[in-house]
């Protein structure tokens, strides 16, 4: 049997605990299990971006930065992966070059060796400078394929953007299946004419939302698939992604072989489960297979978003109506993918639409921007009445967006300097100001009570602090 070993990026630190459980898991509960989970032998395993940075400094009084070189001085051997949302890095707006550089520059020399970039609308554009960087720091780029499904998205269009992810450098390709739509025969013809057109290696991201990402995977992978994602069973399935046990126990008695140890594999997630516990409050412990997105292909994400925003309105019984308009928003948006930022951006349009009895009546400032080109270039026609409903006759951009915007850095260097304790704290606040700029404040705040209570203490005392475990 020759081998066709399969790899596998562990996602539990990262989309495992942002899909069940609201991104809240603590560092504190990652580092004790770290070391096993190094040892296991995954290709990389995903642990920052996304939603993590975020939330850290808005919930959890962490310092991503922090967090970040904490998990490399346990990974030694794995490589830590990140998800990065292009030119929106891990916000939800374009930032200007100079942020994108020093961003990646700073992710890489904390630890970071494998950036899967992608950007809401596929448009290359917003891409490059982030590819242009992660090579030029030595890490490794994985270009993404946002997947979705459309009258204008088809095979062809993916391999043709696989074609151009090669020109731009990239050292693998990720299918990004946010949603959960893909099918098997979707998977394998799509992974079988990226490996013979383009001929980079290919990795899927799958979310098991409408409980088909496994048997997508087991056809992807016949079709030639390099990598797949997966998180430990306690933090898999639902609306995260299939689980690493199945998946290594699966593949066991095929050429495509993982290797990997299942017995600790066991181990970690019997630790995994334990954690699970801790975040009951955040939880959703919705494991179930989610029907709306077999017939709406609208991921599990922004159906609870719906509920959320319609609840506020006292009008949860307009769901279905809000499902129904979902697809003409897209439609006359250009059939944007669904993921961060353009899923937020539909959504809060669709339910607007519903609750106001009238199109495009109301319309946030994201759409404005949208409409305007701010965020890119669809892949369909951007419905024109629609359009000149929203924006009149201002004429829409079309250079890559980017290039717009002036230099960010060194105000925001500015803007914080009594703050700074490194010189991410700056890089953080140009991304998310309004959430930066409290989380600095009460980390310096407490610096300043640690010195104190040090200098209290007197010398004895002056052994280094290390993370409360
Ligand atoms: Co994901």
């Amino acid at each position: 049997m020759v081998s066709k070993k399969v790899k596998i990026t562990d996602t539990t630190l990262r989309d495992g605990h942002q899909s069940h459980l609201a991104t809240r898991m603590r560092l504190e509960h990652m580092l004790p299990i770290a070391e096993k989970m190094d040892e296991i032998g995954f290709n990389s395993v995903e642990v920052w971006g996304g939603a993590t940075f975020d939330t850290c400094m808005r919930y959890l009084g962490e310092d991503p930065w922090e967090r970040l070189r904490q998990l490399k001085k346990v990974f030694k051997k794995t490589p830590l992966q990140m998800l990065l949302r292009g030119q929106n890095l891990v916000g939800y707006k374009h930032y200007a070059d100079d942020v994108v550089e020093e961003f990646i520059k700073h992710a890489v020399s904390n630890g970071i060796g494998v950036l899967r970039i992608f950007d809401a609308l596929n448009d290359v554009r917003n891409m490059e400078k982030a590819c242009e960087v992660t090579k030029s720091e030595g890490a490794h780029a994985q270009l993404t394929i946002s997947y979705t499904i459309s009258p204008m998205h088809n095979l062809e269009y993916y391999v043709d953007l696989g074609k151009t992810y090669k020109e731009m450098g990239a050292d693998s390709i990720c299918i990004k299946d946010m949603a959960g739509i893909i099918s098997p025969q979707g998977a394998y013809d799509l992974v079988s004419q990226l490996k013979e057109k383009v001929g980079l290696p290919v990795q899927m991201h799958c979310h098991y939302t409408s409980g088909m990402a496994s048997m997508v995977y087991m056809k992807a992978i016949e079709a030639g698939l390099d990598v797949v994602d997966t998180a430990m069973s306690p933090l898999a399935m639902g609306s995260s992604q299939p689980a690493t046990e199945t998946m290594v126990a699966a593949l066991k008695d095929m050429e495509y072989n993982t290797e990997l140890d299942l017995q600790q594999l066991s181990n970690i997630a019997d630790y995994f489960k334990e954690v699970r516990k801790e975040y009951t409050e955040f939880d959703t412990g919705d494991n179930s297979v989610d029907v709306n997105v077999l017939m709406y292909q609208i991921p599990g994400g922004m159906i609870s978003n719906f509920k959320t925003q319609l609840a506020q309105q006292k009008a949860l019984d307009r769901l279905p109506e809000v499902l129904a308009e979902v697809p003409k928003v897209r439609e006359d948006f250009g059939y944007p993918p669904l993921v961060t930022p353009s899923s937020q951006i539909v959504g809060t349009q669709a339910v607007l639409n519903v609750l106001a009895g009238e199109r495009y009546k109301q319309v946030t400032n994201e759409v404005k921007a949208y409409m305007k080109g701010q965020y890119g270039k669809a892949l369909g026609q951007i419905n024109s009445e629609v359009r000149k409903k929203i924006i009149g006759d201002e004429e829409p951009i079309t250079c890559r967006p980017a290039d717009l915007l002036e230099p960010q850095m060194e105000d925001a260097k500015k803007e914080v300097a009594d703050l700074m304790q490194q010189p991410e704290d700056a890089i953080s606040y140009a991304i998310l100001p309004a959430v930066a700029k409290p989380f600095l404040e009460q980390k310096m705040a407490h610096a300043t009570k640690l010195d104190l209570e040090k200098a209290e203490a007197g010398p004895k005392n002056g052994k280094p602090a290390t993370y409360p475990l």
